[in-house]
């Protein structure tokens, strides 16, 4: 039997709202708005997911789907440097692909189980989910057949997580738009994209704010084994940090 892990996100005081951080044989989804650090976690996961479990690590490598073109090796070269580990190395340890469309997003997970089945990988991002569906199907009148295919892809994904023991980091935007909003009930303007059908497959949901100056703030919104709290983090150099 498969022992879950749990992959630190490199701050103490949300590790410690996450019970020890994220889980593997879990989808996790991180959703807030720009500049709060989406990124800069799936970054420094990357780097941590490959530690060892001393340190909150997984002794594993990483795949790492990128929809917008926010990766950026210098940064994992960085984080690397943060605990101590070779920079190059850590680069090489991280299985990247940068996903144009929709189409594209399920061919590379597909490709992956590939890689997965060599059973060295505990960590899989993708940063972000919800994005290239957002421009892919457009309007109301494709948003049944987008959450069809979003459906698919979400269920391939929680079954890798399962089947390779996998840590599942999805990252995700909030609707600012209150037409698109309302068409989830949401009114808050806080809702995250992907409607009911990415609500389901999450596990857990993160949802980060800015906080006062450098700070950030992450509510854990929806989980099966913490109550409702809050924690802050800030952005280093070093990625998230206390
Ligand atoms: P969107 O993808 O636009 O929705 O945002 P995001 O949530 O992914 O934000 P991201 O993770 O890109 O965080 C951006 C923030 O990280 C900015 O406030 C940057 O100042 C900060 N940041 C990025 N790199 C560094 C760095 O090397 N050092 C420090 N201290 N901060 C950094
Ligand atoms: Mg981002």
């Amino acid at each position: 039997r498969k022992r879950c892990i749990r992959i630190s996100t490199g701050s103490k005081q949300l590790d410690a709202a996450l019970n020890g951080g994220f889980q593997t044989m879990s989808i996790n989804e991180v959703y807030g708005e720009f500049r709060c650090g989406k990124t800069q976690l799936a970054h420094t996961m990357a780097v941590i997911a490959q530690l060892p479990k001393e340190m909150g690590g997984a002794e594993g490598k990483v795949a790492y789907i990128d929809t917008e073109g926010t990766f950026r090796p210098e940064r994992i070269m960085e984080i690397a440097e943060r605990f101590g580990v070779d920079p190059d190395q850590a680069c090489e340890n991280i299985a990247y692909a940068r996903a144009q469309n929709t189409e594209m997003q399920t061919e590379l997970l597909d490709g992956l189980a590939a890689n997965f089945a060599t059973n060295e990988y505990r960590l899989l991002v993708i940063d972000s989910v919800m994005s290239l569906y957002r421009t892919d199907y457009v309007g109301r009148g494709e948003l049944s057949e987008r959450q069809q295919v979003l459906g698919q892809f979400l269920r391939r994904a929680t079954q890798m997580a399962e089947e390779f023991n996998l840590v599942v980091l999805m990252t995700n935007q909030v609707m600012s738009d209150p037409g698109a909003s309302a068409l989830f009930a949401g009114v808050d303007g806080r809702k995250p994209a992907g409607g009911h059908i990415l609500a389901h497959a999450s596990t857990t949901r993160l949802l980060l704010r800015k906080g006062r100056g450098e700070e950030r703030v992450a509510k854990i919104v929806d989980s099966p084994d913490c109550p409702e709290r809050e924690a802050t983090y800030i952005i280093t150099t070093g990625g998230i940090n206390d």
